[in-house]
């Protein structure tokens, strides 16, 4: 809604602050909304023109049964799709192998072909929406599949528009989905960035996330800290590569967490908007505006929320997701209130929706840009952060590189030691947690969590068994051969590998084939 619809329904309309609203001194240190550094958010206009993506994170069970929760999401007014897969997607296994017994289907959809993926994007048009899709290992395999699918909607690369988080360094740290080394995993991440610049300019590339880590117990200068880290990773990789930066940069973004203490959440996201249009302009030399915004995507926090009186956690994802919109997200999740408990219902994914609505909609949060500008505590939090952050960054960088520090184990050491601090607090009393650790009730309504039908494997295994009978399986063969061959060179494997999923090849045979040629991350054990 606009400023002069809002003034004509009588919502009260502030001053909005933009880019000419400059005041000497503390201005020229923040920068103007839209411009460097982008302490105040990395458009000039932010939510005055357009309001956050709201993008909800969805997936479970078959390719039908999601495609059906997206065209629900969609019609209820959410703007971007945001895919969760299953487990075995995300470790690059089909779902008729052992090792996914149990899991296909459980934790998000279970893709295992270009079929599946066909079947998941029915009757959206994919030239029309923004799709995030969460996976990191396999992430190549699976935008090729989708640019697949694009295609045979007739929807040109060019006019794509989303994200694959294909952030490989947090998995090591703080989520265990990789599967290849450290090394052939960022020149995977290379190709990629070197693939989409040249054939989906306008995806995003990476969803560089801190949000994994804050859940495992990061403070949020160590979530910002490690997560800019891995950032300078990626950026040295695809440059090493032989890439221009401001080539790919602008396709960077980034994925965080948002907390129930959302005063120093607004100051986390400022300062972490500061320090990587710094290191991006001063180290990396980049002169595109774009290769120094800092986009990102805000969830919700997972783990403030309780099975204990589960209705309580509405109000905390209201307050986490006021905080994220005060610091500039481009798109929010919001979590359901029983997601503690089990896979969200229809009603309760609904009602997540509608917190963002209201903070859109109903609220004046839209009608300015970066309203705690100026703000004594939230500039000197901001300051704060930012002084902490870079010199968590710094001490990364003394192992020599990212990759270097991950294997030490210094950033899991660091997030470990903060999440065991944070339960001795809870424990002690002296972190409160409503419903569990201070104003308890027995008297929890009767709740009904949504199941997950356990046949989803027989029946994926009957999908999968129907594609390998119906396809030319020499062609699929050659194209994984010449898909290894590239994994052994230097060629982007990119484009043997969409020849072998147009093939009808599976997610499973493209993961094995690099595995042969790459091998698995065997984790150094350390006690
Ligand atoms: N002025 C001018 N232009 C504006 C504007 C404004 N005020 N607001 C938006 N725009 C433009 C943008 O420039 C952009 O145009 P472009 O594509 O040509 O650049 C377009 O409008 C869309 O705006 P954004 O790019 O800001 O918003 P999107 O929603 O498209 O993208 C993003 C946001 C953060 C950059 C993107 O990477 C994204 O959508 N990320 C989502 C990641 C995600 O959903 N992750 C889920 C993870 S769940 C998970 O990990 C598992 C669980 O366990 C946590």
């Amino acid at each position: 809604m606009s400023a002069e619809h809002r003034a004509e329904s009588g919502i009260p309309v502030p001053a909005v602050a933009g880019p000419d609203d400059v005041r000497p001194g503390l201005d020229e240190r923040l920068g103007a909304p839209g411009a460097y550094p982008f302490t105040r958010g990395v458009y000039p206009t932010m939510y005055t023109s357009r309001p956050w993506t709201m993008r909800q994170y969805a997936g479970f069970g078959t390719a039908r049964e999601s495609n059906a929760r997206y065209h629900q999401l969609l019609a209820a007014g959410g703007h971007g799709l945001s895919v969760a897969f299953d487990l075995p997607t995300q470790m690059g296994y089909d779902s008729d192998e052992p090792i996914a017994h149990g899991e296909v289907g459980k934790v998000g959809v279970a893709i295992d072909s270009i079929d599946d993926m066909r079947t998941l994007f029915d009757r959206i048009p994919l030239g029309e929406v923004s799709t995030s899709m969460t996976i990191n290992a396999p992430a190549a395999v699976l935008l090729l599949l989708y640019q697949l699918v694009a295609e045979e909607q007739g929807v040109p690369g060019a006019k794509l528009t989303g994200t694959i988080q294909n952030d490989v360094l947090k998995e090591y740290v703080a989520r265990g989905t990789y599967i290849f080394p450290p090394r052939p995993s960022l020149r995977l991440v290379a190709d990629t960035f070197a693939y989409c610049a040249a054939e989906l300019p306008r995806w995003n590339t990476i969803s560089i996330s801190g949000y994994h880590m804050a859940e495992a117990g990061a403070t949020p200068v160590q979530e910002i800290a490690f997560t800019l880290a891995n950032g300078i990773e990626y950026v040295r990789t695809a440059v090493a590569a032989g890439l221009a930066v401001d080539d790919f940069a602008p396709r960077l973004s980034f994925f965080f967490v948002a907390r129930t203490t959302l005063l120093e959440e607004v100051a986390k996201f400022r300062a972490a908007r500061r320090i990587w249009a710094r290191i991006m302009r001063d180290e990396f030399g980049a002169t595109n505006p774009k290769s120094q915004m800092l986009r990102f995507h805000t969830q919700t926090a997972g783990v403030q929320l309780t099975a204990q009186q589960p209705e309580v956690n509405l109000i905390r994802v209201a307050v986490q997701g006021l905080g994220a919109v005060l610091g500039g997200t481009q798109s929010l999740h919001t979590n359901s209130y029983d997601e503690a408990i089990a896979l969200p219902t229809e009603k309760a994914a609904r009602l997540a929706l509608r917190t963002q609505q209201v903070l859109a909609y109903e609220t004046d949060l839209t009608a300015t840009v970066d309203p705690f500008a100026g703000s004594y505590l939230v500039e000197s939090m901001t300051d704060e952060i930012e002084a902490a952050t870079v010199a968590l960054i710094d001490k990364v960088f003394e192992y020599g590189s990212a990759v270097d520090a991950i294997e030490a184990g210094f950033q899991k050491r660091e997030i470990e030691l903060s999440a065991y601090r944070v339960a001795q607090e809870i424990e002690a009393g002296e972190r409160t947690v409503v419903g569990v650790n201070r104003f308890q009730t027995d008297d929890d309504e009767p709740y009904e969590p949504l199941r997950v039908d356990p046949a989803i494997g027989a029946e994926q295994e009957k999908r999968l068994a129907a594609l390998r009978a119906d396809r030319d399986d020499p062609a699929v063969r050659a194209a994984l051969d010449a898909l290894r061959t590239a994994a052994a060179g230097t060629e982007n494997v990119l484009v043997p590998m969409k020849a072998a999923l147009r093939a009808r090849a599976t997610v499973g045979e493209v993961c094995h084939a690099l595995r042969d040629v790459w091998g698995t991350h065997q984790p150094a054990e350390r006690f």
